[in-house]
């Protein structure tokens, strides 16, 4: 089907699913029967952002991975303790943090003997449906700063023009859904550990100092 045209995945959205004037706790359990796009039928649930309203720095990541949907807890996996340890040497507490990201269900292929599930990256089409949570979230958090991890959050928060090489590292003031936003987009840590074993300290290296980008923008 053309991009252009208007087969059922242009009417994928979470909009319906999503409450007037709820907050962070009435938002995260209506969240968790979205029905806004067929990703929830291999899914195990939902992964809502986590943490509080008014947290200064959020991160958005692109979609749950493996054991983020077993544990219903975003950046709970491989990913997340690169970042973690990324966010620590940054001089970022990531309990300051609100962490989501721009799709809310594993989206994933079953491969090799043991059918493990492999991370398949969601369509924008997916990412365009989801994108309603992560407005609600950004209207209700308020962060000073967000902090853009990747291709698929950055194609969700600044259009499908978004390339990651071009602008990570550097802090963006854009509008998004209205408001004026700080932005710093980085690569996301999975790329970190898919790097090449020779390339991939110069990667984290990368990750820390856009992380420290962020940092210094927030201490402004
Ligand atoms: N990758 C992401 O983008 N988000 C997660 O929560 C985990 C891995």
């Amino acid at each position: 089907m053309s991009p252009s045209s208007t087969g059922p995945e242009d009417r994928y959205t979470a909009a319906p699913f999503v409450p007037d004037g709820a907050g962070l706790d009435a938002l995260r359990r209506a969240a968790a029967g979205c029905r806004g796009c067929p990703l929830h039928r291999d899914a195990t649930r939902t992964v809502f952002g986590e943490g509080e309203a008014g947290a200064r720095v959020m991160l958005v990541g692109e979609q749950p991975g493996d054991q983020e949907d077993r544990q219903g807890r975003p950046f709970v996996g491989p990913a997340g303790r690169l970042l973690d340890r990324a966010l620590a040497e940054a001089g970022l507490d990531p309990a300051d943090a609100y962490v989501t990201n721009a799709v809310k269900h594993f989206k994933f292929t079953r491969s090799g003997p043991g059918k493990r599930r492999i991370h398949k990256a969601p369509s924008l089409r997916e990412t365009t449906a989801c994108g309603p949570w992560l407005a609600a979230e950004l209207a209700l958090v308020e962060p000073e700063l967000v902090v853009v991890l990747g291709a698929t959050a950055g194609k969700a928060l600044l259009g499908s023009s978004f390339r990651v090489g071009e602008v990570r590292g550097t802090l963006l003031e854009r509008e998004i859904h209205g408001r004026p936003r700080r932005l710093l987009p980085t690569v996301h840590p999975s790329s970190v550990l898919r790097a090449r074993d020779q390339d991939r300290e110069a990667a984290y290296e990368g990750l820390v100092a856009d992380l420290r980008t962020a940092a210094r923008a927030l201490a402004k």
